[in-house]
């Protein structure tokens, strides 16, 4: 073979190869991007963690005057994520309504009012672990989304 075929055998080969790389790296980092934005994973581990709060009258009482405080701003009245915040933020808020919350443990739930995701802060800091199962326990009940 003459040593021009070889070379442009050899440009051929790198460019291929460089090009194969290219599309990989950038496929991989959609699909990575997509995991991200769709669920919000909680860790098996965290998601049995049992709520070790009944949920009677006070702690309903007691998690309606926390959802009222901390919460509604974004989560809204009707928890359907309408509250007067949530047209300024640039993320849907989510919809307590849905079938899907009654599909997450409360231990899933605590898990994610404690850690927050932007722009929801993590309550970890700013209510007790106590508190957080009371305003579980009133979502629960005030947005028809019982546990499975
Ligand atoms: C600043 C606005 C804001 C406040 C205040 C806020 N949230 Fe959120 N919340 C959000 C947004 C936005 C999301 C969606 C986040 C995402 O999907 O990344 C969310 C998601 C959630 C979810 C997950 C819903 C799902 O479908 O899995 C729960 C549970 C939740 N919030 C509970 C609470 C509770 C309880 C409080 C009060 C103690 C609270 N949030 C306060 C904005 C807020």
């Amino acid at each position: 073979m003459s040593m021009v075929i070889k070379r442009a055998f050899w440009i051929f080969g790198t460019v291929s190869i460089v090009f194969l790389m290219v599309i990989t790296a950038t496929s991989h980092s959609v699909s990575a991007q997509e995991k991200s934005q769709d669920g919000w994973r909680v860790s098996p581990r965290k998601a049995k963690i049992i709520n070790p709060i009944p949920a009677d009258d006070a702690s309903l009482a007691l998690g309606k005057k926390i959802y009222q405080r901390e919460c509604l701003e974004c989560h809204g009245k009707t928890g359907k994520g309408d509250g007067p915040e949530a047209s300024e933020l640039e993320k849907t808020v989510g919809d307590f309504t849905d079938p899907k919350m009654r599909e997450q443990s409360d231990g899933a739930i605590f898990w994610k009012i404690s850690t927050g995701r932007r722009p929801m802060p993590g309550f970890k800091k700013l209510l007790t672990d106590e508190e957080r199962w009371h305003v579980i326990n009133y979502i629960r009940l005030a947005f028809n989304s019982p546990k499975k």
